[in-house]
């Protein structure tokens, strides 16, 4: 039987029983307090996309302990081609649906393109709308020099911000397609300015995206915030993935840094199709799913 969402996890690996990040916390949300402490006892966390409530509950449930309502809803969940059609009202309502279906998790609401690029006060207005309305705990915004003084005006208002750098999906039609970041060593140097202003200006942890898994530790070492990878190799503090690849839902082929931990598709589909037989054999509904 799972442990109860409100109950400690019980010897999780490598970390003292009672002091995870997850485990440790019995009555409230984890929050960028307790994931700074994760950095200092050097304990690597988790972190799933989520874009619905039922979902989410899953997640929560198995102790996944930041869920991110992306803005890759656009691809994964909306059915768009890309992140930048998604819109603030979008992301709101799948925020507060994914805080509705959590009770542990710290939930990041992202800003989708367009949301925070013009100024300062507007990152702020829409900031403000994804914490008051869905009631986030945390926000998060691409880009790293370009998007400090909006990161800096936030966190002066209170607003905890997750900052991604390197492969960053809204200039998908900058970048002409999704390639590997950092290669090089004036992209290296860069991308470590960018994680450095992300800092500098107050985030509470980085997305680093497709970037060598060498360039990766060095800024996962060279930073006091965590830094949470995505196609960015072993050597970050946290990892994330979009959870549709991961459990196998996505159709067709799926980046080369995504493991599918399930196949999610291929069961959903054997479950329709038998449905769909029995429907036509008139083999159900049976006696036992019929009232009398
Ligand atoms: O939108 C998203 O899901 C993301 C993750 C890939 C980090 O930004």
């Amino acid at each position: 039987m799972n442990a109860s969402p409100l109950q400690p996890a019980q010897g999780q690996p490598g970390t003292k029983e009672g002091q995870t990040l997850y485990g440790g916390i019995t009555n409230r949300r984890v929050t960028v307090r307790d994931i700074a402490a994760a950095k200092q006892r050097g304990e690597k966390w988790a972190m799933l996309t989520a874009y619905d409530a039922l979902t989410a509950s899953v997640f929560d449930e198995a102790g996944i302990p930041v869920l991110l309502v992306g803005d890759s809803a656009g691809n994964c969940h909306l059915g768009y081609e890309t992140t930048v059609p998604v819109t603030m009202d979008q992301m709101v309502m799948l925020s507060a649906a994914v805080v509705r279906g959590t009770r542990r998790a710290l939930v990041v609401g992202d800003m989708p393109f367009g949301s925070y690029q013009e100024s300062s006060s507007q990152a702020m207005h829409n900031a403000a709308r994804l914490m008051k309305e869905a009631g986030v705990g945390a926000v998060k915004l691409e880009g790293g020099e370009r998007s400090a003084r909006s990161i800096e005006l936030l966190a002066e208002a209170g607003i905890p911000v997750m900052a991604h750098i390197g492969l960053t999906p809204q200039s998908v039609h900058a970048f002409g397609g999704y390639p590997v970041q950092g290669r090089g060593d004036e992209a290296a140097h860069r991308l470590l300015r960018d994680a450095k202003a992300v800092q500098q200006a107050g985030a509470f942890a980085v997305v680093l995206e497709a970037v060598p898994a060498e360039l990766a530790a060095q800024v996962t070492e060279q930073l006091a915030i965590p830094t949470v990878g995505i196609g960015a190799g072993a050597g970050t503090d946290a990892q994330v993935l979009v959870w549709t690849d991961m459990a196998g839902m996505t159709a067709g082929r799926v980046p080369k840094f995504v493991k599918q931990y399930a196949n999610l598709r291929a069961v959903l589909g054997d479950a329709a199709r038998e449905f769909a037989a029995e429907v036509g054999a008139g083999t159900f509904p049976a006696p036992e799913h019929t009232f009398k």
